[in-house]
Parts: C-alpha cells; structure tokens; sequence
C-alpha cells in the first residue's frame, strides 16, 4: 500500500514529465560568433530565409555588455547578467600576480566559470535530462564538479573556418541526439567573428562567411531530419555579440593611453588594456581619483566611469572581479595602452546599445510558431526560454519566459512528454511506473525536490493557458 506522499510525488511525476519520455522535446542551442543582425541583407540567404518561414525570427537581440564572446555565451547558458555570473572577461587574470589568459586557456579555468552560476546542461542533467556540447565557450570547465555528459573543447590550434569539419560536426551533434539520446546540446561556430575582425564588417569575406553559416544551417536542418529529428527537435540559432568597422588610415586620432597628459602607468597595480574597445584599471592605493580626473574627458571618444557609476543598463559593476575603473570608447575606435597595437579592421565589445553589437536570432521547430517574426528582446531571455521547452526548471536567472512565450505554438505541452493537465490520474501514474521498472521509480525518487520546486513553478504558470 503506498503513502499518501508517494501517491502524491508519482502524480506530480506523471503530471509534470516523467524522467523518461519518448515524446519529450530536444533542444539545439547553435551559436555563430559575431553574426550580427543584419548580416543576412546584403547576402543572399535561402537558408535562414526558409528557417524564418518555417519559424521565428527576431528583428534582432540585444547581448549583455561586456560585448565579448565568453562573458556573453555565459549569459545565454544562465540567463544572468555579467556582473552576476561572474565570466566577467575574456580573460582570467589575477591582479595581486598580474598573470593573465587569454581566451583559449581561460577556458579551462573552473574557478573562472563556475562562481555561482550553473549554465543550463548542469540543471538539465540534475532533473534527469542528458546534455551535450561542442565547442561552446565554458564547455570546457566543471562547475560545483559536473561538467556535460558529452563534451568536445577544440584543440589549441584551431582552424575555426572549415566548412567540412562544420559538416562533421553538425552530424556528430545529431548523432548525439539520435543514438544517445540527448535532450539538449550546446554548438558553437567560431565565425563570421573571425572574418568580422580580419577584414571588416563591410567586406566581401565577411559575405563570403556569411553564405558559407547559410549552408551550414540548410545543412543542419537536412542533417536533423536524415537523422529523424525533425517532429522531436528545436533549433535556436543566435550569436554573442554583432560587429563593428574600426576607423583607421589617420582617418581619427586613435585613443592611446599613455599620450594622455597626466596619465602615468605607474599609478596602476593592474590594467586591461589593449582588447579593442574596452579596458579595465586598478589604480595603486590613493591613486584612484587622479587616474579617474586625468582620463575623464581627455578624448572625445572615450568614456571613463568608476565602477559604481556605471549606467545601469549595463548591469556591469556589482561584482568583485570587475575593476575600480572602466572604459569604453565609441564605436570605430579602439583603447591602446603604451602604442598602438591593434589592428583588426573590425572590433565588438563596444556599448550593447550600439545597433552594430546586437545579434541575430532564429528559432524553428515544434515548439515554435512558424513564420513570425518578433520584436528585439534581451538575450539573457533565451535561458527560460530554453528550460521551459526542455521541461525543467530554471535556476535564479536575469531572464523572463514572458518576454519569449508568444514565439511558443498555443497548445505547447512542452517538458511533460505531451502529459500536461490536471486530468492525470493517480492510476495513471502508477501503471506507468510499474511498466518503465524499478530504475525509472528510484530516479524519480532521487529527484524529488527539484520535481516538486516545478511543481510549484508550473501552478504558477498553469491558470492561464495550459488549462
Ligand atoms: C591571486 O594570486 C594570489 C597570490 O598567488 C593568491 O593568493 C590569490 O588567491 C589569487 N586570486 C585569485 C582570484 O585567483
Ligand atoms: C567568485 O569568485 C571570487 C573571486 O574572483 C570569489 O571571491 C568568490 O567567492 C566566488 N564566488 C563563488 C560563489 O564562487
Ligand atoms: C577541414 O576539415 C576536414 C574534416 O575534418 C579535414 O579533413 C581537412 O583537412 C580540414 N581542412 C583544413 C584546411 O583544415
Ligand atoms: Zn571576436
């Protein structure tokens, strides 16, 4: 005979998604670095463009500031903003021994990444879902000691731009899919970013990329449906951060620090400079406002802020990695240290307002509505988004699924396996649990907790739509 509370639990389980369900939907989650959201107007696009009919396309997205690459897909795995996941930068670095890394090993940094915030295939596997990833920024580091289930970090030497290994690896992820059954995987691209930088937002390069991300996602869609995917699988298709033209050939007087009257290195413990558009200065003790008046205003292009007077929308500067002293310039201009060093014909790290640094956003699949297209949004809101077709329930985010649902078709049953209602039996319930095993009924036992906290979550929601 079993409790009342046992009773209860198989129900919410029933009700709410069992661990195992073959009508449960998947999620990709792909990323193009630096794709930015109006690159597919000037290029002729057939591929995006039926992914557009066949489902949602934003006008366009706004990342988080820093606008840079690991700082920003760590908001999309989290849906916080930067100063409250913490990959403030790029770049690991320790002030006190002035050490820094730069991207490719900061990756392997767990202490860097895992400060508090857990991206999303860590809560999807501890509420019973399996995850992958390849190549995604923080992909390669653990957090409070789980990393994803499937995991692939590119070698140092990477050749980002090859279109055949684009191939190999969307069928690899699809295969993921299929032959293990994964619920969600993470895939990363390293262009047109690097192109963008190379040879600029406006030249034929970048449009060349730009046809070669537009095959590789007729090629992606093919790959999912040779693979038997499509009815089971949705594809969000986003970026980290847009693009912007650097002004160079004398065109502009170029921002170098140390040719600021007054300015003196030796008035830092520690600095960040020299990584495009923005910098960061921790200035020795009783240094801080001298270094802060003497570069206030010293170029028309640059804007200094202490810390706490950071515009707010920002959401860059409660956090105690971020230094004393920050600065950014305008777009087209770069922030040198000692001399000029800096030459990349393109640059993103700039403002998250500025209309060059928003990305792209595509989304299609069974969850989604087909041929919309919707407004700007934040990305720190595909994170709810994502847990709420995954089924699972959301760490403490920045993010809010309201701002993403009318992309969503009505009768979205998504994360119960199609068992959404309050109709549910108890009965039900419990011949199900019997017939998948004792395995199936311990798992659900194990997860308890974080069941009954989507429980709480989905009466929540539940009132509006669902019934
Ligand atoms: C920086 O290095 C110092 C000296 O080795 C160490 O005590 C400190 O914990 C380090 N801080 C961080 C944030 O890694
Ligand atoms: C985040 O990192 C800082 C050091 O950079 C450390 O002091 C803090 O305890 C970390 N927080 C968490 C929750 O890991
Ligand atoms: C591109 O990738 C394919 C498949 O991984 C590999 O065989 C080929 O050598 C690569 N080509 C270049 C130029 O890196
Ligand atoms: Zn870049």
């Amino acid at each position: 005979m079993m409790r009342a509370t046992s009773l209860f639990l198989l129900w919410v389980s029933c009700v709410f998604g069992a661990p195992v369900s073959k009508d449960r939907q998947k999620l990709l989650l792909i990323s193009f670095d630096g794709f930015r959201w109006d690159y597919d107007r000037d290029v002729d696009t057939p591929n995006l463009d039926q992914m557009a009919k066949d489902g949602v396309k934003a006008q366009y997205v706004t990342p988080p500031y820093l606008t840079i690459t690991s700082p920003s897909h760590f908001t999309i795995l989290t849906g916080r903003y930067i100063e409250n996941h913490g990959v403030i930068h790029n770049m690991w670095f320790n002030t006190t021994t002035t050490e820094k890394k730069p991207y490719y090993q900061s990756q392997f940094v767990n202490e860097w990444w895992d400060n508090g915030s857990l991206p999303i295939w860590i809560t999807a596997q501890r509420q019973g879902l399996k995850a992958g990833s390849l190549h995604f920024p923080g992909t390669a580091s653990s957090y409070q000691g789980q990393v994803a289930m499937v995991q692939e970090v590119e070698p140092l030497l990477y050749n980002y731009k090859n279109e055949t290994a684009w191939r190999e690896n969307s069928d690899k992820v699809m295969s993921w899919f299929r032959d293990r059954d994964l619920d969600f995987v993470s895939l990363y691209f390293g262009e047109p970013d690097g192109v963008g930088h190379k040879y600029g937002p406006d030249s034929p390069e970048r449009r060349e990329m730009v046809r070669q991300v537009d095959r590789t996602v007729g090629y992606i869609r093919h790959s999912a449906e040779h693979h038997g995917l499509t009815d089971q699988l949705n594809v969000i298709i986003t970026a980290d951060h847009g693009m912007s033209t650097v002004f160079r050939n004398g065109l502009v007087e170029e921002i170098t620090l140390s040719k600021i009257p007054g300015f003196s290195f030796r008035d830092l413990s520690f600095h960040l400079l020299d990584y495009g558009p923005s910098g960061m200065l921790l200035p020795k003790p009783g240094k801080l406002d001298g270094v802060y008046n003497t570069l206030k205003g010293a170029h028309p292009h640059l804007h200094v802020y202490k810390k706490e007077e950071m515009p707010e929308h920002l959401h860059y500067s409660k956090n105690d990695r971020i230094l004393p002293i920050i600065l950014w310039a305008d777009p087209g201009y770069v922030i040198n240290g000692y001399f000029p060093v800096q030459f990349n014909k393109g640059e993103h790290g700039y403002d998250n307002q500025e209309m060059d640094m928003k990305p792209f956003f595509r989304a299609v699949g069974p969850a989604f509505q087909k041929n919309l297209e919707v407004g700007p949004f934040e990305t720190v809101n595909i994170y709810p988004l994502m847990c709420h077709i995954l089924g699972i329930q959301p760490e403490v985010n920045d993010g809010h699924l309201s701002v993403t649902k009318h992309m969503l078709v009505i009768s979205d049953s998504r994360g119960s396996g199609g068992k959404v209602g309050v109709s549910c039996e108890v009965e039900g319930m419990v011949i199900q649990v019997s017939a998948s095993g004792a395995a199936e009924a311990e798992t659900m036992k194990t997860t308890t907790t974080c069941r009954l906290m989507r429980l709480a979550k989905r009466i929540f929601y539940l009132p509006r739509n669902r019934i």
